[in-house]
């Protein structure tokens, strides 16, 4: 049989909330165009994120009602540390609450003025806990992530004579590790080849530089390893997860994702020394060492959710939900990044309105009119999110640095949505792109420190 099916039947279900065309227009101005300060009820279809929006098993919820939530040594944190020490066979394993408390505690650790921190694409929680120590945070992806519409394989790689180069000039000692998240969220959900880990794996080893990855999507990375990488399509997913974390020092990783729950988050270190640091830190904020900030039912949920993570037919399952959407936005001529990422369908804000320029945050205009037109919310991943802290407000349209791609991330939660839940995302995008002409760009007119992008105020130019 060609056509793909969900691998599962649908147990409970969630009532979702329609809203008017006016209703929205009303919502939309007094969240200041910033879809994050939106109340999820007023959401029709979230793909705001993939993060934590998981539909749990009914064996992940079975196991929440067995586990033990003892305060130290619990029988489902044992159960959880087996399954991830089989899975990845790193020695020290800190849970912690999600990824960005990981992505904390290691670079509170190994992070400071002069170092600088290589990445194919640093997610932007792990920009911001690298820069907040202040080191530099420093993107070295290969330069075809930035051609949308040319359809590369592993856009996510890390380029290794940009790391070199890098080495060169500013000295391996300044490189307290070098990073590669997988998959590379920030460009397009784009896979990283096993290859590539292997040869940034040889140049870190050579200066002495510890490898670790952003395990957020880790399993979809690897199954499209299996997929378009031939010399390892013989392997099991499990087998590329094993040759992938083999190669590495450690890891931080966001269970939110490929970990199937709700919340939850890893911190995997080979190096006993760094752990022993790591754990002083954990117990100082998270927890104890055997539920780090998380209930035994978090812990149980996990366990099975990176085991169902990893099993073929969903991931088959999962990729192709996710090609689906991209197929019918590319059928309608829609711009977007190719080939399809693995949790996401990211539009090319700049072909799609070129008549906004970056600084009026092209992005931002899509992800609002999706929401007036069929209350669908996404997020803008462009100048918004990446751009820095923008000058002197009190001048009007000043001048945002922009990221080098514009992007809106239509992100699918693992899971949750149905084929019929698409195809009304689908026929809302086309109708925005009919029209496109008449969106509008935004200027900010509020704008915290860090993170911006979650509580900017926009007024419609
Ligand atoms: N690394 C990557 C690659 C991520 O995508 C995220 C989160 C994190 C780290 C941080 O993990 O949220 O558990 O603290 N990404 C979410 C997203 C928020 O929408 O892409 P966290």
């Amino acid at each position: 049989m060609e056509t793909i099916i969900e691998p599962f039947k649908i147990k409970m279900t969630e009532p979702i909330k329609f809203t008017s065309r006016q209703q929205r227009e009303n919502i939309i101005k007094e969240a200041h165009f910033n879809l994050f300060q939106v109340a999820a009820e007023n959401v029709t279809i979230d793909l705001l994120t993939d993060s934590g929006t998981s539909a749990m098993s009914s064996e992940q919820w079975a196991s929440m009602l067995r586990a033990d939530e003892s305060y130290a040594g619990s029988a489902s944190w044992y159960h959880l540390k087996n399954i991830i020490g089989n899975m990845t066979g790193m020695p020290n394993i800190l849970p912690t609450h999600q990824g960005r408390a990981s992505e904390r505690i290691l670079f509170s650790l190994i992070g400071g003025k002069d170092k600088i921190i290589p990445n194919n694409n640093h997610f932007d929680t792990t920009r911001a806990n690298i820069e907040f120590t202040g080191a530099k945070a420093v993107d070295l992806v290969v330069d075809q992530a930035y051609e949308p519409d040319q359809a590369f394989p592993f856009k996510g790689n890390l380029d290794p004579q940009k790391l070199k180069s890098l080495i060169r000039e500013v000295g391996a000692e300044h490189i307290p590790l070098c990073m590669i998240t997988i998959t590379n969220n920030s460009i397009g959900g784009q896979p990283v080849s096993l290859s590539n880990i292997k040869e940034i794996k040889d140049i870190c080893q050579k200066h002495n530089i510890p490898l670790f990855i952003d395990a957020a999507r880790f399993a979809e990375n690897a199954y499209f390893i299996k997929q378009r990488e031939k010399e390892y399509a013989h392997l099991s997913v499990g087998e590329i997860v094993r040759q992938i974390f083999d190669l590495t020092d450690g890891a931080t990783i966001s269970a939110k994702k490929d970990g199937l729950v709700n919340t939850g988050g890893l911190l995997l270190l080979r190096d006993n020394e760094l752990a022993k640091r790591a754990i002083n830190l954990l117990i100082l904020t998270e927890g104890f060492t055997t539920y780090g900030g998380l209930t035994g039912r978090d812990l149980e949920a996990m366990a099975e959710g990176f085991l169902e993570a990893v099993n073929e037919d969903y991931l088959r399952y999962r990729i192709r939900s996710v090609d689906y959407l991209a197929e019918k936005l590319l059928r309608a001529n829609i711009p977007i990044v190719r080939p399809t990422g693995g949790h996401a369908v990211y539009i090319d804000a700049k072909s799609f309105c070129p008549h906004i320029s970056p600084n009026l945050f092209p992005g931002q205009a899509i992800v609002c009119a999706l929401y007036r037109v069929a209350g669908v919310r996404a997020t803008e991943l462009g100048s918004v999110m990446f751009g820095k802290d923008g000058g002197d407000l009190s001048q009007k349209n000043c001048h945002h640095p922009s990221h080098k791609m514009e992007l809106v991330r239509l992100a699918i939660p693992r899971r949750v949505y149905t084929q019929s839940h698409i195809d009304y995302v689908v026929e809302a995008l086309i109708e925005i792109y009919k029209d496109r002409d008449k969106l509008k760009g935004l200027r900010i007119i509020e704008e915290p420190s860090i993170l911006r992008h979650f509580s900017l105020k926009f007024a419609e130019v």
